[in-house]
């Protein structure tokens, strides 16, 4: 069972020639076949957090550790993170002209498998993986992201995670921007993957709508750079009614 171990993150950026602290210590321990959401308001810090999990060259850790089952991850490339099996669905998914989504996801399961995959019964798995997301054919033949809507960029995430099978997969704010039947067709990508038992899942999010289709085993509420309180589904219930302001006040933000 692989473990995502998060322990005591601080994370600063630069901006305007200062130094800005951003998280400010995160714990967090996921294990493969569990399904965490953390949901917090805008500009807490979830996308840093999930940026620097990746390996974004902007965030700088000044402290703590994240290790994926003992193995040092801050240690790894980015594509030695991926290899280990860490994935992430961007907030805003990157176009990269000049490269079609059908190269994009052969190339990156070559590289995460570690041979390329059989002719044959990958354009089968294509096939049937962008069926079940409702994404039309075409897209295989168009640059990554390149003039795609936001709900066409976010099928496309879940597209290379079911294709990639991840054993950590960080989704942040894969529901937003999503009409209901795309908010759907998303949240059951998700669900199949989450089937498997196989995958550890870090939702991010700040709107309690995706946890309709996609049942959390823990809650996280993140504030000001942390994780300021953990529970089991309840807890988004009380986000909901609530909202975040008993997390956030007292001042500064992030
Ligand atoms: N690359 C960056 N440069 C400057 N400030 C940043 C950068 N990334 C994040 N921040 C700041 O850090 C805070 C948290 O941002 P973010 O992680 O995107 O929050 P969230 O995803 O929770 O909305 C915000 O105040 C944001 O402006
Ligand atoms: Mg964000």
């Amino acid at each position: 069972m692989a473990t995502l171990e998060i322990r005591d993150l601080h994370v600063s950026v630069e901006a305007d020639n200062s130094t800005k602290e951003i998280l400010k210590g995160v714990d967090l321990t996921v294990k493969q076949g569990e399904t965490h959401a953390i949901m917090g308001p805008n500009g807490s810090g979830k996308s840093t957090l999930a940026y620097s999990i990746a390996g974004h060259p902007k965030y700088t850790i000044t402290s703590g550790t994240v290790t994926l089952d003992g193995e040092d991850v801050l240690e790894m490339s980015v594509d030695e993170r991926a290899r280990a099996g860490m994935f992430l669905a961007m907030q805003y998914p990157v176009e990269v002209p000049g490269v079609s989504v059908s190269n994009f996801l052969r190339t990156s399961a070559t590289a995460i498998r570690g041979e390329a995959p059989k002719l044959r019964t990958w354009v089968k798995e294509v096939k049937s993986a962008m069926e079940q997301l409702q994404m039309d054919p075409a897209f295989a033949e168009r640059n990554v992201n390149e003039g795609f809507s936001g709900g066409e960029k976010k099928r496309h995430e879940i597209l290379q995670l079911e294709l990639l099978q991840p054993k950590i997969a960080i989704l942040d704010e894969t529901d937003s921007g999503l009409d209901v039947d795309a908010l759907r067709q998303v949240s059951e990508g998700v669900n199949r993957v989450h089937a498997s038992g196989e995958v550890g899942t870090l939702l991010i999010t700040h709107y309690t709508r995706i946890l309709r289709y996609i049942k959390p085993d823990f809650v996280h509420v993140f504030a000001k750079g942390k994780i300021v309180a953990s529970g089991g589904p309840e807890l988004a219930d009380k986000l909901e009614a609530e909202g975040y302001e008993e997390y956030t006040k007292g001042g500064v933000t992030a």
